[in-house]
């Protein structure tokens, strides 16, 4: 029998599983804040979902096996498709714009690193049926949020923005034909990652000259909105293509939120259906992957044979955010947080008694346990101290006759006498 789980993946054990709650809780709490509601869709989808759409890398990456029927299915490497999918089929009937969320648990054969796994939870926001960069704002200061609501501020975590229109008008500006636009923005991707000889050698083998490829580093070096702008202003279409991203970051100033974000032309984004702004956020440092990814898909619903509706979102997952949390000191402990743990002195008519009052407790809320086998008073009060229980209730004989126990504060360590009847009734509240 193996000891472990596959490469990959995780056992969730009651400490892992208090620390996914969580952030699933505190997802929740940010995307309802927002007004987005909440789906689901099925884990194992037809397998053309996603060698349709997402790219190469992705379905290199999947899970994907013939099923007893003899269909090509996959296990759910992102959740976007599937999203699309859902929404063409009653694009008609839902009112747009469309804000949904969903925290699925995605697969994908990758090659195992920090902040990578073979299973993770997503949490996906998304707006459907919306053109406007106000839409894109929206969603860059609820994952800017999120990350707020763990407590991390503009020296934990940064947003970084960019826009494939952008980048499109400044490389096409600079004579660069479009077909060779896409080892442009293989390299742009890049540039942080990779040394500047092997990107040279990248673009060279694409028929790249040396001022085209310059053209291409000088593009991956901008930085800020106000750069951005002026290098577009020298570009055919430049002012047209780089309104929205101007918008879209006058809009997050307006939020309060200008600290946390960056605009960032290196970010361009590996799936293949994004078609305007596109941003990833990272702890400050850059020292683990990106936390989150997102942007505008605006053909995707076409292309799922549905009504041709903008559309936009992010991914963030849980593994990287966990990582920082724990790094933070943030992570939350696993407790079932016992009110008390309840010690019968004897068995027969005390363990009654116990058994009464702990059903008459949980039945009003309170978290209570008792040893399910009997043993001395001191074993007990070891077994309560283990499970962080805030106090013993101890019954004997002698409190029985008398119609109380004695309940010990096992933090301070002190002792009193209470009425049974109060310990049903107030005691708890
Ligand atoms: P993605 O960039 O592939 O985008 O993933 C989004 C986030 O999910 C990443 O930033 C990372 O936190 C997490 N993630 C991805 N792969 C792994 C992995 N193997 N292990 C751990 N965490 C991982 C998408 O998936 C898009 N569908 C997001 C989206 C939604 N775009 C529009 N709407």
């Amino acid at each position: 029998m193996q000891g472990k789980a596959l490469p990959g993946f995780r056992d969730f054990y009651p400490e892992e599983l208090a620390l996914r709650n969580h952030i699933f809780a505190t997802w929740r709490a940010v995307a309802t804040r927002y007004g987005f509601e909440e789906y689901d869709g099925p884990p194992l989808e037809a397998l053309d979902l996603y060698t349709r759409k997402s790219g190469d890398e992705i379905v290199q990456q999947l899970y994907a096996f013939r099923d007893k029927g003899d269909r090509e299915v996959a296990l759910r490497p992102e959740m976007t498709p599937t999203l699309a999918r859902m929404v063409a089929a009653r694009a008609q009937a839902l009112k747009k714009p469309i804000r949904w969320f969903s925290i699925p648990q995605l697969f994908r054969y990758e090659r195992q690193q920090r902040g990578r796994l073979r299973e993770h939870f997503q949490l996906n926001m998304d707006i459907i049926g919306e053109a406007s960069a106000l839409a894109d704002a929206e969603l860059i200061a609820a994952a800017i949020d999120i990350l707020r609501a763990f407590d991390l501020g503009p020296q934990d975590v940064r947003a970084r923005v960019s826009d494939r229109r952008v980048l499109r008008a400044l490389l096409m500006g600079a004579e660069i034909a479009e077909g060779q636009l896409p080892a442009a923005l293989a390299v742009i991707d890049r540039s942080e990652r990779v040394p500047k000889n092997v990107l040279e050698e990248m673009l060279k083998e694409s028929g790249y000259g040396k001022r085209e490829t310059a053209a291409v580093f000088a593009v991956a070096e901008l930085r800020g909105i106000g750069d951005v702008s002026a290098a577009l202003g020298n570009v055919r279409g430049g002012e047209e293509a780089g309104e929205p991203l101007r918008q879209a970051i006058a809009a997050l100033e307006a939020m309060g939120l200008a600290e946390f974000v960056t605009v960032d032309l290196t970010i361009v984004r590996g799936l293949a259906y994004y078609t305007g702004i596109v941003f990833e956020l990272f702890d400050a440092a850059k020292e683990l992957r990106a936390i989150c990814g997102g942007g505008r898909y605006d053909g995707l619903l076409a292309a799922f044979g549905g009504t041709d509706l903008p559309a936009l979102g992010f991914g963030m997952g849980d593994v990287v955010l966990g990582e920082l949390l724990k790094e933070r000191g943030a992570a939350p402990k696993a407790s079932t947080e016992l009110g008390a743990f309840l010690i019968a002195v004897s068995g027969g008519e005390d363990l009654t008694t116990v058994l009464r009052l702990a059903h008459a407790l949980r039945d009003r809320g309170v978290p209570v346990e008792y040893g399910l086998r009997h043993s001395g008073v001191r074993k007990q009060l070891e077994l309560a101290s283990a499970r962080g229980a805030a106090r013993a209730v101890i019954v004997g004989p002698e409190e029985r006759a008398a119609g109380v126990a004695v309940v010990r504060d096992l933090k301070a360590g002190t002792e009193a006498k209470v009425p049974l009847e109060h310990l049903l009734n107030g005691f708890f509240d």
